[in-house]
């Protein structure tokens, strides 16, 4: 079976990315397929809402979110993780949640399984509302969204590598990790 993990921040070392590492860590152990996509490593240009899709069932913009249509399709379960911005998803993920309009009529997603990971400097820093915006648009594509210890991954970090210090939210990350593959494995036995 095969892992996704999607990360939206642009920086090294960020510490939304840390945590994705942490959450994917199972899955490793545990013979998957795993992918780890880093958004600053690729370009995913904004949706332009020309509509082709519709006609022609395919993005027509010609840039890396090809790479992502087909790791979506090939992925049994599916990470988002990203740094809060504006109290929101970063631009980065948000270009890639637009984009999966594409993918909405084939209804490619329905029964994967989610998890999602958000961090941003503030304490109620819209860490919150971001999460619901991930698990929101997982719902709308037909993901099933999983829960971490208490909702997905929600943590206060600043510079890049702060998380490391916060043991408690690595751990959280990994209990995401691990309850996002037994219910996939739930699912798929
Ligand atoms: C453009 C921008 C907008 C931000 N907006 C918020 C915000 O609304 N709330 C918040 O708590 N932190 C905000 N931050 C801080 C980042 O979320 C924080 O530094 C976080 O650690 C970034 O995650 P990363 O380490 O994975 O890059 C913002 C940072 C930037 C650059």
């Amino acid at each position: 079976m095969n892992v996704l993990g999607i990360s939206g921040t642009p920086r090294e070392n960020g510490n939304s990315d840390i945590l994705l590492g942490y959450a994917l860590k199972p899955f490793r152990e545990n013979g998957w397929g795993v992918q780890h996509i880093r958004l600053r490593e690729i370009t995913v240009q904004p949706c332009r809402a020309c509509e082709e899709c519709k006609i022609k069932g395919e993005c027509v913009i010609e840039d890396d979110m090809h790479l992502i249509y087909d790791a979506l399709r090939w992925c049994d379960a599916l990470f988002i993780s990203t740094p809060v911005y504006s109290r929101n998803v970063s631009s980065r993920v948000m270009a890639v949640l637009d984009r999966s309009y594409a993918l909405n009529n084939k209804r490619l997603l329905k029964g994967k399984v989610g998890g999602a990971i958000a961090v941003g400097r503030g304490t109620c820093g819209g860490q919150t509302i971001t999460i619901n915006a991930i698990y929101n648009w997982m719902l709308s594509s037909g993901v099933i969204c999983v829960p971490g210890e208490l909702n997905g991954v929600t943590a206060v970090a600043s510079e890049p590598g702060d998380i490391l210090k916060q043991e408690k939210r690595l751990r959280q990350a990994e209990i995401l990790g691990e309850n996002v593959l037994n219910v996939a494995l739930k699912l798929r036995s």
